[in-house]
C-alpha cells in the first residue's frame, strides 16, 4: 500500500480557519492543535494540513506543491481562475462589492468612470469595470480599505462586506455586488491519481458532514 497523503492547505490566520478546521473534524480527520507548526499530519487519515496566508494558495496549487485547499471562491475569482473549484462548503459567505461614502450621490455605475477605487481585488475589479465600459484609477492595498475614502485615498472602495460592519462604521454604502462567495474545496490542476483517490475519500466524508448540517 501507497503511503502518500493528500496535501490540503488551510487558512492559517483570518475567516476561514476555525470553519476550515472544524468541517475537518466533523469529518472525523483529527489534526492536532496549533497552527504554530505550520506543516502537521492528520494521525487518522492520509492527510497532511498546510497553513497557509490567503493569498499565496492559489500559486501552491497551480504549482502543485499542495493538492487541494479550502480558500473562498473570491480569491480563485481573484488570481486562481485556472484552479479546480470543488463543492461549495457553505461557510465564510461573503460578498465582494463597491461601497461609497454615504454622501455619494451614486445613481449608477458611471457615476465611477475616471473615479478612483482602493481595492485588494484589483483583477475582479478591473474585469467589472471592463464589463460595464468603465475605467477608474484603482489604488492597490492590501488590508483595512474602507479607511481610503476618509482619508482621502480614493473616492470608492471594492472589498469583501460580510456583515456590513466595517462599511457601516466607515460611513459607507454598498452600491454594486460584483460577486458574492463562500469557502469551497479547491483542487489543484496537477493532482496525482494516486492522490485523487484520496481526495474522493475526503469528499465524500466532507459531502456527509454538509449533508448532516442541512
Ligand atoms: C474583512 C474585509 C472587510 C470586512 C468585512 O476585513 O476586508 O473589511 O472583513 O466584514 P464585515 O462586513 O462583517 O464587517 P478584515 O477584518 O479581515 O481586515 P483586513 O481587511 O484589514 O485584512
Ligand atoms: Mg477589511
Amino acid at each position: 500500500m501507497s503511503q502518500q497523503k493528500l496535501r490540503i492547505a488551510v487558512q492559517k490566520s483570518g475567516r476561514l480557519f476555525e470553519d476550515s478546521i472544524r468541517i475537518l473534524k466533523d469529518a472525523g480527520i483529527s489534526i492536532d492543535n496549533g497552527k504554530e507548526q505550520l506543516k502537521t499530519s492528520s494521525r487518522n487519515f492520509p492527510l497532511e494540513v498546510m497553513y497557509l496566508r490567503n493569498g499565496d494558495i492559489p500559486q501552491y496549487l497551480r504549482d502543485g506543491v499542495v493538492d487541494v485547499a479550502i480558500i473562498g471562491e473570491n480569491v480563485l475569482v481573484e488570481k486562481g481562475k485556472d484552479i479546480i473549484k470543488g463543492e461549495k462548503l457553505g461557510f465564510s459567505k461573503c460578498r465582494v462589492s463597491l461601497a461609497v461614502p454615504k454622501s455619494f450621490k451614486y445613481s449608477g455605475i458611471r457615476d465611477l468612470d475616471g473615479k478612483k477605487i482602493a481595492t485588494s481585488y484589483p483583477n475582479t475589479v478591473n474585469e467589472f469595470l471592463a464589463e460595464n465600459g468603465i475605467s477608474a484609477d484603482l489604488h492597490i492595498i492590501n488590508g483595512s480599505v474602507e479607511i481610503a475614502p476618509n482619508i482621502g485615498l480614493a473616492d470608492a472602495i471594492c472589498d469583501i462586506v460580510s456583515s456590513g460592519n466595517t462599511l457601516f462604521k466607515n460611513g459607507l454604502k454598498e452600491v454594486e455586488v460584483m460577486l458574492k462567495s463562500e469557502a469551497v474545496l479547491a483542487i489543484s490542476p496537477k493532482i496525482s491519481e494516486e492522490r485523487k483517490e484520496i481526495l474522493k475519500k475526503l469528499q465524500f466524508r466532507i459531502k456527509s458532514v454538509l449533508n448532516a448540517r442541512t
